[in-house]
């Protein structure tokens, strides 16, 4: 596609419900719980709000502004901003993130399709907790079933990324995140009002701050990152989609909102529920999946038809929520081949299909039959994770904040954020201020803290 003549989202809620769409996934309703669960609660919120405002916001208005400026994929975004630099770097590594981040988290996203297949065909009916447990072990154990999942997400992902921006991505969008947000609702009310759920509510609102390290600041602000899908370039391309008259930071304030509030819903559905059957905060990957079919037959233990109805609604809406992640991921990795080596999209879009693929088997058989076999410890799928949220996003957040306060001319900054003056943006020195010291600073110190040299 020529460099003018480059698709556009429709309208201005379309732009703020395709980027929040990306922004509002598995990251909220399956990442943020466990790593609240395994990073102790409350504490571990708080950090995490901490790093959504003072990275977060400033990292995703400069990606935002990268990608208009420039209306091309993330890493010739850099090549048009920074020509001949090795700036570039910093968007093909985002592309390269985009593209792992894709392959395990399409194994989770398989995982809901099972559930939505489980919840339709009533298989929650009459299960206890240990049940639950037992039959997702079973699932994820199994060599074939999570694979024909992953393939089969992949493949839903891949048709909506060839139909195209407006007619796939943003219709799609408007439609699944409003409805995505009423369930959600509807959740937290049925999982506070369970017996002894106090105590989950009380993990997620009373800080103890002496089980803070170094470990919960860096898993804090990559989630923060992996959340708001900072550091990879992926709202820097959603962004080259955008019009002019956009506004960039009230944008990006409204979709860190909405994905803020939607995760701390998450933890509201996830925690009273899993402390009022017994099940242990800390279950990590496999929590959602274990506590929330029992929240369904807990909270409509007398109304059976709305335990199946909610269970059914919920896992088809988190599979959309997923698949609004995943398309995004996708395109980032997609725009990148088509318009640097000039495949077609389609073309492009099937070398990421299937990289995707043989990547997310290995990632599959690491939760089950692989589980064995490991590196630094930790198994394909692990590993992928630990090295694109904790490493790869904050060092593309940190590259990021550096570009755009030391490096990329103020003029530009300000004609982005204000739309060429048009716009009245009263924090626009609070957020160069940011992204030239304060955002920089803070990640190098949780980087350096966690590999220990402080210590
Ligand atoms: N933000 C998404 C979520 O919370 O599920 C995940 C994600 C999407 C991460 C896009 C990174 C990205 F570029």
């Amino acid at each position: 596609m020529a460099k003018n003549d480059r698709a556009n989202f429709g309208s201005k809620i379309g732009v703020i419900l395709a980027s929040a769409g990306s922004a509002v996934g598995l990251g909220n309703i399956w990442r943020f719980p466990y790593e609240t669960g395994n990073n102790g609660g409350a504490a571990f919120i708080l950090i995490y709000l901490g790093c959504i405002l003072l990275l977060g916001l400033p990292i995703m208005i400069s990606e935002f502004l990268i990608g208009r400026h420039s209306r091309a994929n993330t890493a010739r975004a850099y090549q048009v901003l920074a020509p001949g630099t090795p700036w570039r770097w910093v968007g093909r590594m985002g592309v390269l993130a985009g593209f792992l981040i894709l392959s395990y988290y399409s194994v989770v996203a398989g995982w809901t399709l099972e559930y939505v297949v489980e919840a339709v065909t009533n298989k929650f009916s009459g299960k206890s907790a240990p049940e639950f447990i037992e039959s997702f072990q079973k699932f994820s154990g199994n060599p074939f079933r999570p694979i024909f999942w992953l393939i089969l997400f992949l493949l839903g992902t891949h048709y909506i990324i060839v139909k195209g921006v407006e007619k796939g991505i943003e219709k799609y969008s408007k439609i699944m995140m409003p409805t995505l947000f009423v369930i959600i609702i509807i959740l937290v009310a049925c999982s506070v009002s369970l017996p002894g759920s106090e105590k989950g509510i009380e993990f997620l609102l009373k800080p103890d701050f002496s089980k803070v390290d170094s470990q919960v600041f860096l898993s804090a602000m990559g989630q923060a990152f992996f959340s708001l899908s900072l550091g990879m370039g992926c709202l820097c391309t959603y962004a080259s989609y955008f019009g002019k008259d956009t506004n960039l930071t009230k944008t990006a304030f409204s979709v860190g909102l909405i994905d803020t509030f939607i995760a701390i819903l998450a933890g509201f559905i996830i925690f009273p529920a899993a402390f009022s059957v017994g099940i242990q905060p800390d279950a990590g990957p496999s929590l959602i999946f274990i506590t929330l079919p029992n929240v369904f037959q807990q909270a409509f233990s007398g109304a059976p038809i709305l335990a199946y109805v909610f269970s059914v609604m919920f896992y088809v809406l988190l599979a959309v929520a997923a698949l609004t992640s995943t398309i995004s991921m996708h395109e980032v990795a997609t725009a990148y081949l088509h318009e640097e080596f000039g495949f077609t999209r389609g073309k492009a879009a099937r070398i990421v299909t299937g990289g995707c693929m043989f990547l997310g088997i290995f990632c599959s058989l690491s939760m089950g039959p692989t589980k064995d076999i490991t590196l630094f410890g930790m198994g394909a799928f692990d590993l992928f994770d630990f090295v694109t949220a904790k490493i790869m996003l904050p060092l593309g957040g940190l590259l990021i904040s550096v570009f755009t306060g030391w490096y990329l001319d103020k003029k530009i900054i300000w004609s982005e954020i204000t739309n060429n003056g048009t716009l009245r943006v009263p924090i626009y020195k609070l957020i160069i201020f940011i992204l030239k010291y304060i955002a920089p600073v803070a990640i190098s110190v949780i980087f350096i803290n966690e590999l220990g040299f402080l210590k």
